[in-house]
């Protein structure tokens, strides 16, 4: 085991798409194949700052397991556990409420566009998600923060807080200042309607994005039917200045086969959108296909998930119970 502690969560709040895919889950079994201790977590706090239906939070912590399991994560090798049974997240978040400014958390562009016109409505909780974040990672004192570019500015908050209560406690080095690991080519994956918006749970058209339960079939329509531009492929990387979609396509192709955007370009340069298209719907399917069936296959196992995710709960709260306690005691609370 080297010395890399890597943490990271996704919520649980619908299939997971392609861009979690590519930016995360992907990313998240590759480290778990190093020597790093991993850990990732269904962050089912998370999901409720904004309405859940208690039905489907529960089903969508299986399902989003279930995927976790499919891809490639493995109980032996990394600790998988949902946020809510691990009571360490809120105690510390709760410090870390009276650590953060409210300057700070006003700057946070993903509450912006979440909470939208309707600002006054929006949930505290979705107010104050990012020092929850911040809590999730430092309670283990991780390192490394794999994650996609979305969430840059809560991995900066962290930060942040970290130093801060490094400062304001006088320990030095008590908390670690994580990492983000926000690297490849897939960092930002884009709808499939409309370049220049993030693939997205929350987009209304389904035809925006490639969920991981997709078959074949579906794939393929969505991967033809995706917008594009009246261009052909270019030969440089320059020339995709202006063209989202056209980037987005032959970055997804890039990202898949495992080449440069350099490779991919000379590759497809002068072509057609529809030979791209052909061989990007090809490459998905022989990567997502084995993946949708594994899932399906362990929906029918679902005492077995709960399971993992309740051996991963008590994992969890073993390594984070000491960091918390310690953090009391920094704090000057009474044991
Ligand atoms: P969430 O559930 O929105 O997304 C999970 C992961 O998927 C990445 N991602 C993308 N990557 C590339 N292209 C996209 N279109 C795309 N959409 C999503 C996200 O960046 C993320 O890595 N706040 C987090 C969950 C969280 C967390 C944490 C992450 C809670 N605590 C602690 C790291 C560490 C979130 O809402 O992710």
């Amino acid at each position: 085991m080297d010395s890399k502690l890597v943490f990271s969560g996704v919520q649980p709040t619908g299939n997971l798409h392609l861009g979690n895919y590519l930016g995360a889950v992907k990313r998240f079994v590759e480290l778990q194949d190093t020597n790093a201790m991993c850990i990732y977590c269904l962050v089912d706090l998370h999901a409720i700052t904004n309405w859940q239906d208690p039905k489907e939070l529960r089903q969508n912590t299986i399902e989003v397991t279930a995927a976790f399991l499919a891809c490639g994560l493995r109980q032996e090798n990394s600790i998988i556990f949902n946020q809510s049974q691990v009571s360490t997240h809120t105690e510390l978040a709760w410090i870390f409420n009276c650590v953060a400014r409210i300057g700070w958390l006003n700057r946070m562009t993903q509450f912006k566009e979440k909470a939208g016109k309707n600002r006054e409505n929006a949930s505290l909780g979705l107010y104050c998600y990012p020092t929850l974040m911040a809590a999730d990672i430092l309670a283990y004192h991780a390192t490394h923060v794999p994650v996609g570019e979305d969430q840059k500015q809560h991995l900066e908050l962290t930060r942040d807080i970290a130093m801060k209560f490094n400062n304001d406690f006088k320990t030095p080095g008590f908390f670690p200042i994580p990492e983000p690991i926000i690297e490849g080519t897939a960092t930002r994956i884009m709808s499939l309607r409309d370049g220049t918006k993030k693939m997205s749970k929350s987009e209304a058209s389904e035809m925006s994005r490639i969920n991981l339960t997709d078959d074949s079939d579906s794939i393929r329509k969505k991967i033809q039917k995706a917008k594009t531009d009246p261009f052909e492929i270019p030969s440089e990387k320059e020339e995709l200045a202006n063209r989202p979609e056209a980037e987005n396509l032959l970055g997804i192709y890039a990202t898949l086969a495992d080449q440069s955007i350099e490779k991919t370009l000379e590759q497809f340069s002068g072509s057609d959108f529809k030979k791209l298209k052909d061989e990007l719907s090809d490459i998905l399917i022989s990567e997502l296909d084995p993946i949708n069936k594994e899932i399906k296959k362990l929906l029918n196992e679902e005492t077995y998930i709960v399971e993992i995710l309740r051996k991963g709960s008590d994992k969890a709260s073993d390594i984070s119970q000491p960091i918390l306690q310690k953090t009391r005691e920094i704090v000057g609370f009474l044991k």
